[in-house]
Parts: C-alpha cells; sequence; structure tokens
C-alpha cells in the first residue's frame, strides 16, 4: 500500500525531481488545476499516469515544457505557433502541433500531434527547470472527475495511488488551460479556459464547425461530480443543492455561491472546489444557474454542461 504524502517548500521540490528521475509520479500544482506529472519522453513512466487516473489510452497527455527552447525538441511550430507562444507563455495556453519523433506515442495517444504548455506556476517551474526534461502531466484527478485546485482536491483522489502532492496551495485560474489546434486555416479552439477567444483572434481567424481533430478526454461527459447535476431554473427540493452564480438560493439545503462580488474570475477560481463541497454534502440533485458566455464565462459554461451530460 502506497502512502500519499503533501509537502511543501524545497525538500518537496527536490523529493519530486527524484521521482520524476526514478520513473514515478507525483502531483504538481500549476496555475490552472493540480497536474499528475511524469518523465513525458519515458513510456512507463507515462503508462503509470493512465494507471494512477483509469484514464483510457486513447485520451492523450499534455507536455510541459521545462522552458521554452524544449518546444522546438518536441514539436514543430508554425509563425502562428510561434507568435502565441511569444505572447502567452508561460501561461495557461495549451497548443496541439505536429510532434517530433522523441515524443513516445503513450502521450501523443499515436496521433500525429503532440500538446505543449509551459506552465507559469512558480513551484511547477522550479521542478521542471532542476529536472530539465519536459513532464506529461493530465489533471490529477481520475478520469472524468472534477480536476483538483487544491492538495486535498488531489488527495481525495489519488490517496494510495501517489506517494506525493507538492503543495502549492490552490490554483489561480481554477480551470484548465485553453487548447488550441493551430492549423494553416486558423486556429481551433479545442477547449475553452483562461485564454480567451478574443485574445486569441488576434493572431489568427478562428475556425469551428467540423474537425477530425478534438481533444478527446473533453468528449461526453467530464468534469463531472457524481451527483446528478441539471441547470436551473428548478424548484427546490429539501435535498438539492444549488451552484449560484446570481440566484438568491432560497429553498435550497445547500447553496454554493461561485462569486460573491459576481465575478467570472472568481467564479472560475471556486468552481471545481464548490462541485465539489456539492458533490460530497450527500444531495439528490446539483442545481447550476448559467453564468454569462463572456470572457471566463465561457470556459465556466463549457464545463457545467459537460457535468450536466450523462450519457
Ligand atoms: O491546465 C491544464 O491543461 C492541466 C494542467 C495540469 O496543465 N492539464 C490538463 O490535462 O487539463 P488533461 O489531460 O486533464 O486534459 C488535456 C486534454 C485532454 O482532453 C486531451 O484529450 C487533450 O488535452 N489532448 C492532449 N493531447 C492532445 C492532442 N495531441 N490532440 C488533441 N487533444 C489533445
Ligand atoms: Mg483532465
Amino acid at each position: 500500500m502506497i502512502i500519499t504524502r503533501i509537502h511543501s517548500g524545497p525538500t518537496a521540490i527536490a523529493e519530486a525531481v527524484d521521482l520524476l528521475n526514478r520513473g514515478e509520479l507525483v502531483a504538481l500544482p500549476t496555475e490552472t488545476v493540480y497536474g499528475l506529472g511524469c518523465d513525458a519522453l519515458a513510456p512507463l513512466a507515462c503508462a503509470k499516469v493512465f494507471q494512477a487516473k483509469d484514464r483510457p489510452l486513447y485520451d492523450p497527455l499534455i507536455v510541459h515544457l521545462p522552458n521554452r527552447a524544449w518546444a522546438d525538441r518536441i514539436a514543430v511550430l508554425s509563425p502562428i505557433a510561434q507568435a502565441l507562444a511569444d505572447a502567452f507563455w508561460p501561461g495557461p495556453l495549451t497548443l496541439v502541433l505536429p510532434r517530433t519523433a522523441i515524443v513516445p506515442d503513450l502521450v501523443t495517444a499515436g496521433q500525429d500531434t503532440v500538446a505543449i504548455r509551459w506552465s507559469a506556476h512558480p513551484v511547477f517551474q522550479e521542478v521542471a527547470e532542476e529536472f530539465g526534461r519536459p513532464i506529461a502531466a493530465p489533471s490529477a484527478n481520475r478520469f472524468g472527475r472534477i480536476s483538483p485546485t487544491a492538495p486535498e482536491h488531489v488527495l481525495s483522489e489519488l490517496n494510495g495511488r501517489i506517494r506525493l502532492i507538492v503543495d502549492g496551495g490552490p490554483c489561480n485560474h481554477g480551470v484548465e488551460s485553453t487548447i488550441v489546434l493551430v492549423q494553416e486555416d486558423g486556429l481551433r479552439i479545442l477547449r475553452h479556459g483562461p485564454i480567451t477567444d478574443r485574445q486569441l483572434a488576434a493572431f489568427g481567424p478562428l475556425v469551428s464547425g467540423n474537425t477530425e481533430v478534438s481533444a478527446p478526454g473533453t468528449l461526453k461527459s467530464h468534469y463531472a461530480p457524481r451527483t446528478p447535476l441539471v441547470f436551473g431554473p428548478v424548484v427546490p427540493g429539501p435535498r438539492h443543492g444549488l451552484l449560484a452564480w446570481d440566484s438568491a438560493g432560497e429553498g435550497y439545503a445547500h447553496v454554493e455561491r461561485l462569486s460573491e462580488s459576481v465575478n467570472l474570475e472568481e467564479a472560475a477560481t471556486n468552481l471545481y472546489a464548490a462541485m465539489r463541497r456539492l458533490d460530497e454534502a450527500g444531495l439528490d440533485l446539483i442545481v447550476a444557474d448559467s453564468v454569462p458566455e463572456e470572457g471566463l464565462g465561457v470556459a465556466i459554461m463549457e464545463r457545467l454542461r459537460k457535468a450536466a451530460a450523462r450519457e
């Protein structure tokens, strides 16, 4: 039986690097959500990530760079990709680009593209720089579950499955990175996140509609609490909880307010922790307010719709 510890400070960073060097897993904070990291160039280490998360092998991993120079060793960056990297890295933007040969098939799920990002989180950066190689890191939750935005969330997802959670406090953005497929005809947003459509549109046309490429892990029901979630308004029952944006919440057994100041950034930061608390409150149903679909509201609504999808 593996004992899982939450640990912070320089010794935690040294331990994290040691685990990565030995082909083991470590949970690390990023500015979006906590990730479950491993040596991205070691297929056996990557296999352990799929195992610990119960993640199907068709769902590829994001590769996190120790520095900008590593981007060209892993992927082929077009001029638009270079411009996006210059503008938003380090930060919450993941680029899907043609891969190079050194990337293990397990990481890309056999696709000819690889998803890369360079995290801005100081603790993640310290570990990555000291390790000196790219780190593959999906969100540190079991497959299909709510992403962790605090070390205790990781513990409740992966207790007994990993040795170390490096404590970096609560995550800044609270929703996962924006994922963009960079193609010749423009930018396809595969997952909405902290970098908004408007910010991206300055770099090329945003293309939507049919594409063979999608982010496989973002299909269907995802980010899901175990308790059923529906959008309101709904007449509240005695065992109903509310994930509130702007409604009053009278009559609900449990209310989690996304943002006291009705601010979308704050709402994103609180979203997953609030969903987790509602899920642990022993309710029959979670009713969610819709939030305005502008800026970060697009990313929040994308998560809520997936949480509501049951198939
Ligand atoms: O903010 C984030 O992106 C966090 C932190 C830890 O970096 N990571 C994260 O990873 O959310 P994950 O694995 O939970 O979600 C990554 C998504 C998955 O839906 C996966 O299918 C998609 O990225 N993805 C990975 N490689 C891809 C590729 N080559 N083409 C299309 N989608 C890809
Ligand atoms: Mg995930």
